[in-house]
C-alpha cells in the first residue's frame, strides 16, 4: 500500500512536472507512490496533504529540536524581521548569538553561515590556509556536506565501501565531481586507532584536517570506542593537523555543549547548524582562536551575503535561550531512552536480533545480529530489507522515522511520554506485520 493518500497523490504529480524528482532534496526522494508532501508541523508531528498526521521521528533529518512551529521561536523570528532581514553590516543579534554559542560550547569565535554544507567547506578551507597542507582524512559512512571534497564514501550514496578494511578507496558518492578532487580524500575506518595512526605518521605533511562526526549521525548512530576521540586529539596535536568535529547532527543536540561536552573532548574546529535554528536556516563554523584568526580579510576568505541574515539568527538566539532555560537535553534523553529500551524489549519478545545504537536524542536500530557495530562496513551487514519493512508498517500506522536505518530516530522537546507509548504500541504491530 503506498503512503500518498489521494490528494497528496495529485500535489506530487504537479510537483513532478515542475521540480527533478518532485523533491528539492534527493533525500526526501522516495519513489513516486510514497513520497510525502506535508501541509502542516506542530509540536513533534506533521501533517501530511492528506491530513494524515504523524508522530515525527525525522524532524526535517535531525534540525527541529524543541519541536515543529515552536511558538517562542517563530515570535521571536517574526518580531525580528519586521525591522529587516539583511544589511550588509554587524547586528546586535547575531553577536548576541556568537556570544551564546561560545558560552554553551566553550569554543573563542564564531562565524556564521546558512547550512551545514557551507560551513564544512569552510572549515576545511580554514584547516588547509592554516597548515599550509591539502589532503583531510574522513571516514567511511560519515556526511559532511554536498560540497565535492566530503562526497566520497558516504553512507547514502556508497551501498558498500570500496576496498578493504586495511586499505580502503576513497568511492565517489555521485557523478560530476572531477576526478583530481579524490586525491585530496583519504578516507579510513571509524573507529580503527591503527589506521589513523598509520595514515598520519606516513603522510602527516600532507594533512590539514581530521574532518569527524564525533559520532556517526549518518550512520545509525554509531558510537566511538572508548578513546577513539582522544586517540585523534594526541595525533594531531602532535602532527600539526587541525581536528574539526562536525557536529551538524550532535550540536545542541546530545548536550548543549555537543559532542565536545558530551565526550569530553575539544577540537580545533567546529561546524553547527540543524539543532542550532530548530529548523530556520543557520549554521556556524567555531573553534579555537588561533584557528579561527585564520581568517583574514583580503587574504583568507569566509563570506556569504546571507550569512547572519535575521530569520536563521533571531531562530537561533531564542533556541539557544530556551535550550539554556529548560531541561530540553534533559528531556529527550528521558525520552529517547524509554523508546531505546521499549524497542529492545519488543525485539528480543519477536526473536528478532538487533542492536539499539546511538544515543537518546539520535538512535538506530540495526537488525539481524546483536553485535555492536563500530564502522559503517558493520553496519552494512545489518538486515536493512527487514528494518525498511517494519519502518514502512510504523508510517503507515502514523509513526515515521526514516525508512533508511542510517538516517537515526530524532527526538525533540515536545515529544510527551503519551507519544512515546503511543510509539511503542505502533512499534509492535508493526514488527508483527513486517515479520508476515
Ligand atoms: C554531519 C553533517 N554535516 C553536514 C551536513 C550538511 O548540512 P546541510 O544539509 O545543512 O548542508 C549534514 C546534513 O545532514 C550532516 O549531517
Amino acid at each position: 500500500m503506498a503512503l500518498q493518500g489521494k490528494k497528496t497523490h495529485e500535489l506530487f504529480q504537479k510537483a513532478l512536472r515542475y521540480i527533478p524528482h518532485g523533491v528539492n532534496s534527493n533525500f526526501r526522494y522516495w519513489g513516486n507512490e510514497d513520497t510525502l508532501v506535508i501541509t502542516r508541523g506542530e509540536g513533534a508531528y506533521i501533517w501530511d496533504a492528506d491530513g494524515k498526521r504523524y508522530i515525527d521521528y525525522r524532524l526535517a533529518f535531525g534540525p527541529i529540536i524543541l519541536g515543529h512551529a515552536h511558538p517562542e521561536v517563530t515570535r521571536r523570528v517574526q518580531q525580528a524581521i519586521e525591522g529587516g532581514t539583511l544589511f550588509a553590516w554587524a547586528t546586535p543579534l547575531e553577536i548576541q548569538v556568537a556570544e551564546r554559542i561560545c558560552r554553551m560550547t566553550g569554543v573563542d569565535k564564531v562565524r556564521l553561515t546558512n547550512t551545514g554544507s557551507e560551513a564544512t567547506f569552510h572549515a576545511l578551507r580554514i584547516a588547509r590556509a592554516h597548515t599550509g597542507r591539502e589532503k583531510f582524512i574522513k571516514f567511511e559512512g560519515q556526511y559532511h556536506g554536498q560540497v565535492d571534497y566530503f562526497m566520497f564514501s558516504t553512507a547514502s550514496a556508497n551501498a558498500r565501501m570500496l576496498g578493504s578494511r586495511r586499505s580502503p578507496i576513497a568511492a565517489p558518492a555521485t557523478s560530476g565531481i572531477p576526478r583530481g578532487i579524490q586525491e585530496y580524500v583519504i578516507s579510513l575506518p571509524f573507529n580503527d586507532f591503527e589506521a589513523v595512526e598509520r595514515t598520519v605518521k606516513a603522510h602527516w605533511g600532507e594533512i590539514a584536517a581530521i574532518f569527524v562526526e564525533p559520532m556517526l549521525g549518518n550512520a545509525a548512530g554509531i558510537l566511538p570506542r572508548e578513546g577513539f576521540l582522544e586517540h585523534l586529539r594526541r595525533l594531531c596535536d602532535e602532527y600539526g593537523i587541525v581536528l574539526i568535529f562536525d557536529e551538524v547532527k550532535t550540536g545542541f543536540r546530545i548536550a548543549n555543549g555537543g559532542a565536545q561536552e558530551y565526550f569530553g573532548v575539544r577540537a580545533d574546529l567546529v561546524t553547527y547548524a540543524k539543532a542550532l535554528g530548530n529548523g530556520f536556516p543557520i549554521a556556524a563554523i567555531a573553534g579555537k582562536e588561533e584557528v579561527m584568526m585564520t581568517i583574514e580579510p583580503g587574504a583568507m576568505a569566509h563570506g556569504g551575503t546571507y550569512s547572519g541574515n535575521l530569520v536563521g539568527v533571531a531562530a537561533a538566539d531564542a533556541t539557544l535561550e530556551i535550550l539554556e532555560r529548560e531541561p530540553v537535553i534533559e528531556t529527550i534523553f528521558t525520552r529517547g531512552r524509554a523508546l531505546m529500551d521499549g524497542i529492545h524489549e519488543i525485539l528480543t519478545e519477536q526473536d528478532i536480533p538487533h542492536v539499539v545504537t546511538g544515543l537518546p536524542p539520535m538512535f538506530s536500530i540495526l537488525l539481524g545480529s546483536d553485535k555492536e557495530p563500530h564502522d559503517f562496513r558493520d553496519y552494512l551487514q545489518n538486515d536493512m530489507d527487514l528494518y525498511e519493512r517494519i519502518s514502512m508498517e510504523l508510517i503507515r500506522r502514523g509513526v515515521q522515522p526514516d525508512s533508511d536505518g542510517r538516517e537515526p530516530w530524532f527526538l525533540c522537546y515536545a515529544l510527551s511520554e503519551e507519544d512515546v507509548a503511543e510509539t511503542l504500541n505502533v512499534f509492535n504491530d508493526a514488527v508483527k506485520a513486517a515479520k508476515k
